[in-house]
């Protein structure tokens, strides 16, 4: 399978404010004790990608030079990042990536990772009209433009979630895409404007939605 990496690279449109770290789920090392406690119990593959995105988080700190520190999570399943930073973390068939940044430049941000088709009959779930419309048009720029609709609103999802604490259908959610970037509107939401970019390559598709500091 063609590796996520050149994928994921695309996200990176001007190094030095977001850090992105990833990796294949079995590379984790050196494990966390503390990580490890938390999921004694799960299932085999779930804990691999728990311990794998958390690794990946912790080479996300020492980028942004952050101290590295166990990454726990609240009642909601979000992680509970160190002071001074934000970040997100996706797991897809065998990868996971994890993304940061420092939290004086950004409130939240929200990473996502898909690979492959998404079945055409879930149009009409995930988006609204207009982006169905839009959807050859995507097609220009994506190879699977439904996969790349669907993880813009996964990454905004998890953009806003953490700061915002509101559950958001598909359809309570518009994306516009321009370019490699892409812009989000919540019906009567402060996050409305929220700015994403995206990559795609050999099948994958990559999103990232950053919440700026006011
Ligand atoms: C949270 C959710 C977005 C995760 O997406 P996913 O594609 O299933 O899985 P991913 O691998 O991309 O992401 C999982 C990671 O997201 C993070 N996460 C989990 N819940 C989260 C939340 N509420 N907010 C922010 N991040 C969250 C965690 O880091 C998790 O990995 P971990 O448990 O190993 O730490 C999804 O499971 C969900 O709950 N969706 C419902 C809301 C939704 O999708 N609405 C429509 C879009 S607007």
């Amino acid at each position: 399978m063609v590796e996520p990496y050149a994928c994921l690279g695309q996200l990176i449109a001007c190094p030095g404010d977001i850090e992105l770290v990833s990796s294949r789920i079995d590379a984790v090392e050196p494990r966390c004790a503390e990580e490890e406690a938390l999921v004694a119990g799960w299932a085999t593959r779930r804990r691999a990608e728990f311990l794998s995105g958390r690794a990946c988080a912790r080479g996300v700190m020492a980028a942004l030079g952050i101290p590295p520190t166990p990454i726990p999570f609240d009642a909601d399943g979000v992680p509970c990042w160190p002071p001074g930073m934000v970040g997100s973390i996706s797991h897809k068939r065998g990868f996971c990536v994890a993304s940061g940044a420092r939290s004086i430049q950004f409130a939240s941000i929200g990473v996502d990772l898909e690979c492959g088709a998404l079945e055409p009959a879930l149009t009409d779930e995930i988006c609204l009209p207009e982006e169905a419309a839009d959807l050859v048009t995507l097609r220009g720029w994506c190879d699977h433009p439904l996969t790349l609709v669907f993880s813009a609103k996964e990454a905004f999802f998890k953009c806003q979630y953490p700061v915002t604490r509101r559950f958001l259908r598909w359809r309570d959610v518009a994306v516009t895409f321009r370019g490699s970037q892409f812009t989000v509107s919540v019906h009567g939401g402060a996050e409305s404007g929220l700015r994403g970019r995206f990559g795609a390559d050999g099948g994958w598709v990559a999103t990232l939605a950053l919440f700026p500091r006011l």
